[in-house]
């Protein structure tokens, strides 16, 4: 398998080639505009969908949204039920843009525990999308980086490898992929919430105050200008 320079990526320093985001503040936009968490996550479903299109329009090639983590499946039920709706109706509907788009679709996380009808749309529209290799869409769903983390450990210890940086990147559910260039947060914490710890080690991060429903297309590009300027060592001089 493939396993991806950063450092000599064609990208590096201008436009980033794989930018995770983190899509939080759904919750806080709706209750501000007075309406139920749901309305949010619907929005922020909407938003997502543009800011896939207007990363790749802008040369971006790979892109994780963290859609859901192994924390969010304990809130209430009926959250977890908007947000399954929610699943239905992207997998089920807006993912062909996905293909449309020549990219490919991956999702990452624990899949088991997810409803079987969202697995199989799910894993129907990775299947089809699977012979694209140029552009990418990871969905983390159940997704948590220290569950990924243990997994990849159990899966060297069942075959009974040492393993090295390389083979343990490609353990992981984003094996064979390039380490996040940027990733942005929404919603204005500071912190990246168990996403991709592993693979984060020299992304840089971008914080907006912004909630996700609101952030455009014009912040996606502030943040890509903000990397630009950044001084990317990986550690050296
Ligand atoms: C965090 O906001 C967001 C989530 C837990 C869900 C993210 C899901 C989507 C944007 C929509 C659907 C995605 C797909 C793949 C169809 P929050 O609810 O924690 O917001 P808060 O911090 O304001 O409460």
């Amino acid at each position: 398998m493939a396993v991806y320079d950063n450092e000599k990526s064609p990208a590096r320093g201008r436009v980033p080639a794989h930018v995770g985001i983190i899509m939080d503040g759904n919750g806080r936009w709706a209750k501000s505009r007075f309406m139920p968490r749901s309305y949010g996550h619907l929005k922020g479903m909407e938003r997502m969908i543009g800011l896939l299109e207007h990363a790749f329009d802008v040369g971006v090639r790979v892109v994780t949204v963290y859609a859901l983590s192994t924390e969010n499946l304990s809130r209430p039920k009926d959250e977890v039920d908007a947000l399954f709706g929610l699943f239905r109706k992207y997998f089920g509907e807006y993912a062909r843009k996905i293909i449309e788009r020549e990219s490919r679709l991956c999702i990452l996380g624990d899949m088991s525990a997810l409803p079987a009808d969202i697995r199989g749309m799910a894993e129907k529209v990775e299947a089809e999308s699977a012979r694209f290799t140029g552009r990418r869409v990871n969905i983390a769903l159940n997704y948590g980086a220290r569950d990924e983390i243990v997994r990849a450990v159990n899966l060297a210890v069942s075959r009974g490898e040492r393993v090295t940086k390389e083979s343990f990147a490609s353990l992981l559910y984003t094996g064979g992929q390039p380490d996040p260039d940027l990733i942005i947060r929404t919603g204005k914490e500071r912190r990246l919430s168990n996403f991709l710890l592993y693979q984060a080690a020299y992304s840089e991060l971008y914080f907006s105050d912004k909630m996700f429903p609101a952030f455009s297309d014009r912040d996606f590009d502030a943040a890509l200008k903000d990397y630009a300027a950044r001084d990317r060592r990986f550690g050296k001089v």
